[in-house]
């Protein structure tokens, strides 16, 4: 469109898709000043109906007075005074409408502008189709994959419960589409894997995946990360420098704990996602890159909103999508899956896991999440030298049991934890546990009695 503007001199333009349903979208429309329109209802959709219906160009020098379109308000209403309009082609029917208008007599449209949106979108219609179809194709191959799921696993993303499943149910959707996403989840739950998933699956996948650890960063030295520098911007830059979002340009972006990034520069990044276009610090020259980004966060971002530590306007922009990730503490029935995916992964899948250490694996509660247990995996195969895991093989927090501190209870309930974390850490040695929790044997064998323990039900 910019282009299309420069050359006629128009004063607006603007791209409008035709749905299969037959519903006019505006896609794109700007100004001389390559902005995006403020108000893009205002161009004159009879105008592009009239295109649309009869698929013939429009070129009027003088819509107001011109009597084919006597009916249209938004003329009138808007002001518009010459425009040229051209119907974009498909294979079956009108795509879309290139829409070009100026409001003054500074810019009237003549016969060879009207020649010069003829042969641009020629070209436009055919690259419409393809990447129509190619869209189509990405999003018919995922939507069968995800069907396919009797082994629960999409894309390498292991789960069955609800929260999973629903996410592989959207990921086709948000594949094929190309707006902002949101992942949020505590540290551990599978964020960058679903990030690298949509990038790896979507139609960018040729492009660079570029993800920033914006917690890494001190707060200058973030903005020339993201941004880059020109040379002499301050003392140590030598020379001109990228920044990573013209590196990720044609890719996605991976903004990894967007709370972390401050003010100032979330409102370099909201620029740059309304108008795709930045400076590199001490540089007056804009530039564009044109990415798709994704953020993660493991805090509540509308709870910063709230206390005004992260823009609002921002938040929006970048939760077009927004997918949650639960605590694996709230999805035990994916811990077995995992187990086995894990020990696939690690080239163990022979190795089985023995009723108790599955019992401590699905009552821990994971404060790492997934990671922790990927870890744990890990260990276990490295400490488990027959065929079968067993508990003395897990790594000792997990063994210890629940995290007796992890949730208030009453002073009983504590007792009967402390004296189970105890025995187990023993091996049930009954003489070494009384000794370490300060008691005789015999009030260990009385209060073992008491809360009904024994070495099976005690996980
Ligand atoms: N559902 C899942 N299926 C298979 N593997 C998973 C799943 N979720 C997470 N993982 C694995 O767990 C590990 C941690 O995941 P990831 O790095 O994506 O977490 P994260 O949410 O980005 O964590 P952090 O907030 O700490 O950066 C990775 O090795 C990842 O492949
Ligand atoms: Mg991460």
């Amino acid at each position: 469109m910019d282009i299309a503007i420069e050359r006629t001199g128009a004063e607006r333009g603007a791209l409008v898709l035709i749905s299969d349903e037959g519903e006019a979208e505006v896609r794109v429309a700007r100004n001389m000043k390559k902005e995006d329109l403020e108000n893009p209802e205002e161009i004159s959709f009879t105008i592009v109906r009239n295109c649309f219906k009869t698929g013939k160009p429009v070129l009027t020098t003088n819509a107001k007075t011109d009597p084919r379109f006597s009916n249209s308000s938004s003329i009138m209403l808007y002001n518009i005074l010459s425009i040229v309009a051209v119907p974009i082609p498909g294979r079956k029917r009108v795509q879309g409408v290139v829409y070009l208008d100026s409001r003054t007599a500074k810019k009237i449209f003549s016969q060879e502008d009207l020649n010069f949106l003829l042969a641009f979108h020629q070209i436009a219609g055919i690259a419409f189709e393809k990447v129509k179809k190619e869209k189509n194709l990405i999003y018919e191959n995922l939507r069968l994959k995800s069907q396919l799921k009797e082994d629960y696993s999409f894309e390498g993303i292991v789960g069955k419960s609800r929260a999973i499943k629903s996410v592989i149910n959207i990921l086709p959707r948000v594949i094929a589409s190309d707006v902002p996403v949101l992942i949020e989840g505590e540290s551990g739950t599978g964020k960058e894997l679903i990030a690298r998933v949509i990038h790896n699956s979507g139609q960018r996948s040729k492009r660079p995946f570029v993800p920033v650890y914006c917690g890494a960063f001190p707060a200058n030295l973030l903005e020339s990360e993201l941004f880059g520098y020109k040379k002499g911007a301050f003392t140590g830059a030598v020379s001109d420098k990228m920044g990573l979002f013209e590196e990720a340009d044609g890719g996605t972006f991976f903004l990894d704990e967007i709370a972390e990034v401050p003010l100032p520069i979330q409102t370099k990044l909201l620029r740059v996602l309304e108008h795709g276009v930045f400076r590199r610090l001490g540089d007056t020259k804009e530039r564009k890159a044109n990415v798709r980004l994704i953020s993660a966060t493991n805090r509540n971002l509308e709870e910063l909103v709230r206390k005004g530590e992260f823009r609002e306007d921002l938040y929006y922009r970048i939760k077009v999508i927004k997918i949650v990730l639960p605590p694996l503490r709230e999805r035990k029935e994916d811990i077995p899956l995992l187990i086995k995916h894990f020990l696939k992964k690690y080239r163990k899948s022979e190795l089985k896991v023995s009723k108790e250490a599955m019992d401590l694996f699905v009552s821990y509660n994971w404060p790492g999440n997934v990671r922790e247990l990927e870890n744990a995996v890990a260990h276990a195969i490295v400490m488990c030298t027959g065929k079968v895991i067993k508990p003395e093989h897990l790594p000792p927090e997990i063994v210890s049991g629940v995290d007796i501190f992890s949730e208030p209870t009453s002073l009983k309930e504590m007792e009967k934890k402390l004296i189970i974390q105890t025995l187990q850490k023993t091996g049930w040695n009954k003489k070494k546990s009384a000794e370490i929790l300060g008691i005789s044997t015999r009030t260990l064998h009385n209060k073992i009695k008491e809360y009904g323990l024994s070495e099976k039900n005690s996980h």
